[in-house]
């Protein structure tokens, strides 16, 4: 889960490698390193920990060539050091690689017979210790690249260069994406169009399975076979101008004062402004006609599903299951023909859910994925994309696209109810009212900072806090204690507020806040019994809800958040709101590396 980036081409290639690499940094920052052509012979520098390290040793010991490759790491095989960063390689080659090599003790084992001397821990030596071997049995850099991706078992996007060869590059794609960048008389590879977007806006996505040789006037890309195949290059619209903080302290600030605009951006796309209704683009299949909806996601991305799937019950009447991507597809359950697979992914790029696309198409279900990169492995692969328009989200929690996610699927469940006859126009133009009303509430969520921080205090002095919430709010519960996790490493668990009395109540003391998420609406006063028998027990507790829940709460709570007024539908979005700005003021009072926490990484690429 790594990022690569290469260049062949006639300007120094260092800085360009660097600044993909900082575009690419939201896939790994546990090393980096950079490997480049000079005077035919390879040289590389790499550094352990974020790239800013990476840049110290090449202001010391600068870099040069017109060829080279660059990596940034998420550590899999072998600890995050800087002898197992790459690139990896011998005085005859150079490489790069995203994914996992997983014939690599095979490999290591009989290349090592063959009288091949291993540097590191990691899988990546043994595809440059494997075009090593071929190389010096007298293969050209082709010959030997093809021979062992042969070999290669698992998932992989690989870049290479080879000495006495300044103008060649050799890349590879089996199960990790790839991407070649066309430029004047300059040649490029990157894990995504995002890396490549100041360089070219010229793409072309390698296909799985496929292979590319790289020079400065172009590539000629094979298959497996090592048949010639042609390439379609498409024309990014990605930015290439570099993402700042805008004065903020870290993106995540920054992010978290985007949810009202992008809230408002998103529903804007999906609500006609004219009859307030909800319009979705033509749809390769009938909403009328799904028999079930089977969502997955990871993460963050999997809570937007379970908010999701409460809409879609409630509001659509349609049966539907949810799961996370990682365990979807080993589970294998039955899936009703011409069922729904429902994809949540602010990457576009997860493994995992990736994986989970092909056993969902493979049961026979249409793709519905809803997406913030555009540009993404997942677009490209599904029957319909619904946008999530976030904008790019640099900081590694997520936030701005969870809540673009939860605009996406209510109106997603408005939509699918109307198609089912579940809901009336009465119901449907009270829900759109209660969306449209969102980013300005959303916006009066920042009034709130002061009793937040108040909060914050208390959260951060403890070990163990415990999340709380019934009906989609449990999801709220999930998101609030998996970003206090991320950023503040503080363990939190987040429960059912019903279950609470089934196990996890033996938690409680002084010693464990409680943060429950309770509006005033049908659930209110099951949820407030349950607070009351943790408060009995000492639980201290911060409690989010709105006026009319603050009334009916009494004096229950240590911390009281009255959050503004919303519909019940809606409710869901801003207290997640709420609980990602607790978060964020945990960390900053827990002086955490907010924006890259660490053994983290934005997009998770390996499974
Ligand atoms: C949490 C977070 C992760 C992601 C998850 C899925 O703050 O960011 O849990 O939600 O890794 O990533 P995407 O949405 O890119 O598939």
């Amino acid at each position: 889960m790594c990022g690569i980036v290469g260049v062949v081409g006639t300007r120094e290639a260092t800085p360009l490698l660097f600044d993909a690499l900082r575009r690419l940094e939201y896939r790994g920052y546990d090393s980096a390193g950079i490997a480049t052509l000079v005077g035919g012979h390879i040289d590389r520098r790499r550094a352990q920990g974020k790239l800013d390290r990476l840049g110290s040793v090449l202001e010391r010991r600068p870099l040069d060539g017109l060829t080279g490759i660059g990596h940034t790491r998420w550590a899999t095989h072998g600890a995050p050091t800087e002898g197992n960063a790459h690139p990896h390689g011998t005085e005859r080659v150079s490489v790069v690689h995203n994914g996992i090599i997983e014939n690599h003790a095979e490999l290591r084992a009989e290349l090592e017979a063959a009288g091949q001397c291993f540097d590191t821990e990691t899988d990546t030596e043994t595809v440059a210790q494997l075009v090593d071997l071929n190389l010096k049995r007298g293969m050209s850099p082709r010959e030997a690249a093809h021979a062992c991706l042969s070999r290669l078992h698992g998932a992989y996007a690989l870049a290479m260069i080879f000495a006495g060869h300044p103008e060649l590059m050799i890349g590879a794609r089996h199960g990790a994406p790839l991407a070649i960048g066309y430029g004047d008389d300059e040649m490029f590879l990157g894990s995504d169009s995002l890396a490549l977007a100041p360089l070219t806006r010229r793409i072309a996505y390698l296909r799985d399975g496929d292979w590319a040789v790289l020079s400065r006037g172009g590539a000629e890309v094979f298959d497996a076979a090592g048949r010639q195949v042609p390439v379609e290059i498409t024309t990014s619209a990605l930015p290439g101008n570099a993402i700042g903080k805008d004065g903020y302290r870290h993106y995540m600030e920054k992010e978290l004062r985007e949810h009202p605009l992008v809230i408002g951006q998103t529903l804007q796309r999906m609500i006609d402004a004219a009859t307030r209704r909800v319009v979705l683009p033509e749809l390769p299949f009938d909403l009328a006609r799904i028999p079930r909806i089977t969502i997955t996601a990871c993460g963050s991305a999997f809570y937007a599903g379970l908010i999701g799937r409460w809409w879609l019950e409630s509001e659509a009447r349609i049966p539907v299951d949810a799961d996370v991507a990682s365990e979807l597809r080993y589970r294998e359950p039955p899936l009703a023909p011409g069922g729904l697979g429902l994809l949540i992914s602010q990457s576009g790029e997860t493994a995992d859910t990736l994986a989970a696309l092909h056993s969902l198409r493979a049961g026979g279900q249409h793709i519905l994925s809803v997406l913030n990169v555009a540009e993404s492995t997942m677009a490209r692969e599904s029957d319909m994309v619904l946008d999530t328009v976030a904008g790019p989200e640099i900081c590694v929690a997520s936030t701005k696209a969870f809540t673009a996610q939860l605009s996406v699927l209510a109106c997603l469940a408005i939509a699918t109810g109307r198609a089912r006859g579940t809901i009336s126009d009465a119901r449907e133009e009270a829900l759109v009212a209660a969306l449209l009303d969102l980013p300005g509430r959303a916006a009066e969520l920042f009034a709130l900072g002061p009793a937040i921080q108040a909060a914050a205090a208390m959260v951060a002095e403890a070990r163990d806090v415990l999340y709380l919430g019934r009906g989609a709010h449990v999801a709220v519960a999930l998101e609030g204690a998996l970003k206090l996790k991320e950023i503040s490493y503080i363990h939190a668990e987040a429960y059912a507020a019903g279950e609470m009395k089934h196990g996890p109540i033996a938690l409680i003391d002084r010693s464990v806040p409680i943060v429950a998420s309770v509006p005033s609406g049908r659930l209110f006063e099951k949820t407030a019994s349950n607070l009351q028998e943790a408060r009995a027990r000492g639980g201290r507790l911060v409690v989010f809800t709105d006026a009319a829940g603050a009334a009916r709460m009494g004096r229950l709570a240590e911390h009281l958040i009255v959050l503004p007024d919303s519909h019940d539908f809606t409710a869901p979005i801003l207290h997640s709101i709420a609980v990602q700005m607790l978060a964020y003021e945990v960390a900053l009072l827990k002086g955490t590396d907010v924006d890259q926490p660490r053994n983290l990484a934005k997009s998770v690429t390996v499974e």
